[in-house]
């Protein structure tokens, strides 16, 4: 009865981790990527008013006109990135939303589209449920995690569509930098490749601000995917947006009307009160996650972990063998392994630093003493 592309979609391997974890009492709960700050109540009046005053009515698919222009102002406020216009954004069910509406548009069943290995477990479950094949691309280390272009070329073929790329990155935390993603996007050009440019993360750039892609690399197709859910600890109201191409923007926009009709009302709302209100509140859960980050590296350093140090997002890549279930059950941590990220990501774990410091610390001891 179920479709053989949803059949043949794993489940994510954070998961099995996590359900363990639920029956595990006083867990230390470090697998899953949430903010642990509460949204910043300005958000949450705005959308409280607007159900008020009856704003709980279908919208247009692309989304609120309001929310659009308010969208490209935050475009050029936060990501130096000038001249979008609305007609060019489309709000969507969180950043998963804008990423499955561009997957939708650009991939049929048999084509491929290459994703980074290691790399967010929905980079590739996305594409198998759609019949199309993800082709995992190694970064190398050594190079602040750029794709290895030669084995990126072996890994293109006739059927090949799209590239995605991520930075800030989840697990591994880097961030490319303008040459980088020039880079990237030079290569796409030489193979008509749309880039997929995961930049969820954008606002929690740890060291210095993270590049938008699209400036850094002009003349590419491109769809750039965005979300509140991590700046603005706003997991729970599902809301992002997609930033793309006048040739692209159409069927992305078919695709959210088919799926999803319009994302919720009172939630795009809450949406204008974050990009449009005082960004204090970004700053400050930056400013806290560095604050951890540089703990866990210095924890780590303590204990002889070896860890990759993260510019961007708020995640800490572990080299470890442990077992992460074996983990959980000697010394209830829960961690995400690293073979959910893909092949590469085998022989680390990934930890959130969006949790208590001092559970980050305790999470650490554990793996190093178990
Ligand atoms: C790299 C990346 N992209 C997208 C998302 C999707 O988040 P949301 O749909 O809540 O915006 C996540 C969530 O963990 C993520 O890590």
């Amino acid at each position: 009865m179920i479709s053989p592309e949803v059949a043949s979609t794993p489940a994510s391997g954070i998961r099995a981790v996590a359900n363990a974890a639920w029956a595990v009492p006083d867990a230390i709960h470090l697998e899953f990527g949430e903010p642990d700050f509460p949204t910043p109540p300005h958000i949450v009046e705005a959308a409280h008013a607007a159900a008020l005053a009856g704003h709980t009515r279908y919208g247009p698919s692309a989304g609120l006109p309001a929310l659009r222009e308010a969208i490209t102002a935050k475009l050029a406020r936060d990501n130096a990135l000038d001249g979008i216009t609305p007609d060019r954004v489309v709000v969507s069910a969180g950043g998963v939303g804008a990423l499955f509406s561009a997957y939708r548009t650009l991939l049929s069943a048999g084509d491929e589209i290459l994703v980074p290995d290691p790399g967010w477990t929905n980079f590739s479950t996305l594409a198998t449920m759609l019949g199309a094949v993800p082709r995992g691309y190694r970064l190398d280390p050594a190079a602040n995690h750029s794709p290895d272009y030669d084995h990126l070329e072996s890994l293109y073929g006739p059927r090949t569509k799209a590239i995605l790329i991520n930075s800030p990155s989840n697990p591994v935390g880097y961030q490319w930098d303008a040459e980088q993603l020039a880079a990237v996007g030079a290569w796409a050009l030489t193979h008509n490749l749309v880039v997929i440019s995961d930049e969820c993360y954008d606002q929690l750039w740890l060291d210095r601000p993270a590049v938008t892609f699209s400036a850094a690399a002009p003349g590419v197709q491109f769809v750039s995917v965005y979300s509140l859910s991590k700046s603005y600890a706003m997991t729970g109201w599902r809301v992002g947006y997609a930033v793309t191409t006048p040739e692209l923007v159409g069927g992305i926009t078919r695709v959210q009307e088919a799926t999803a009709s319009c994302v919720n009302t009172m939630t795009q709302h809450a949406a204008i009160a974050a990009l449009t209100g005082d960004q204090a509140c970004v700053a400050q859960m930056r400013d806290a996650y560095r604050g951890r980050r540089d703990v866990a590296l210095e924890t780590a350093r303590n204990l002889g972990l070896s860890a990759t140090r993260p510019a961007g997002a708020f995640y800490l890549w572990l080299k470890s063998d442990v077992s992460t279930l074996d983990l959980l059950h000697r010394t209830g941590t829960a961690v995400a392994p690293g073979s959910a990220f893909g092949a590469e990501g085998a022989g680390h774990v990934r930890l959130s630093l969006a949790a208590a410091q001092d559970d980050i610390v305790r999470g650490l001891t554990n793996i190093a003493t178990r």
